[in-house]
């Protein structure tokens, strides 16, 4: 698949929410829910945008297509990452594209590290994150509360720069 990584623009941002509503419907990879509160998402991103504060690029098959995938960076001193991709595109090299191009912006931005956090059941993202230079720095404990009324863990990972 040849799959194009850039900005996201304001014009992105309703097919972008579209997607990230998606993942988070299944329910298992992102620290958000569904039903997630749309307005507030697209406030948030938007700040982003503007205050360049951090990035969100999309992956997209080509013009018009719509996002295959997304990854936000928070933060430009040490950017947080959280990335997705539509579940009927993956394992394409959707992520693979999206985070190197991350990557990249973060060296640009001239951050000396990028962190995140991922469940421990999720093989796919942690498998990739491996293979990309991140390091597992273990799991921080009940720190993300769901709807269930759970409480999961998750690996801290950093990928040096
Ligand atoms: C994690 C995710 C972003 C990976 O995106 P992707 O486009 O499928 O990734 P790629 O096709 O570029 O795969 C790259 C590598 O990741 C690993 N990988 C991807 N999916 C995998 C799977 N299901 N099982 C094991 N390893 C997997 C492999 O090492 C793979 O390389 P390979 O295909 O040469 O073996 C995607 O599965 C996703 O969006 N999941 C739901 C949201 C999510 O988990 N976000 C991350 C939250 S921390």
């Amino acid at each position: 698949m040849t799959v194009r990584v850039r900005r996201l623009t304001t014009a992105d941002l309703e097919a972008s929410l579209d997607l990230f509503e998606a993942v988070c419907a299944e329910g298992r990879w992102l620290a958000s829910e569904a039903p997630i509160e749309r307005a507030e998402v697209r406030r948030t991103w938007e700040a982003l945008l503007a205050t360049g504060d951090g990035t969100l690029l999309l992956a997209e098959e080509g013009p018009g297509a719509p996002p295959a995938g997304l990854v936000a960076l928070v933060g430009r001193a040490r950017p947080e990452l959280g990335m997705l991709v539509a579940a009927g595109q993956r394992r394409r090299g959707v992520g693979t594209a999206l985070l190197r191009a991350a990557l990249d912006w973060a060296r640009e931005a001239g951050a000396p590290e990028v962190v995140l956090h991922v469940f421990p059941h999720n093989v796919a993202a942690r498998a990739l994150y491996l293979a990309h230079g991140f390091e597992d720095r273990g799991l921080v404990l009940r720190a993300y509360p769901r709807r269930s009324g759970e409480r999961w863990d998750a690996h801290r990972m950093v990928r040096p720069l």
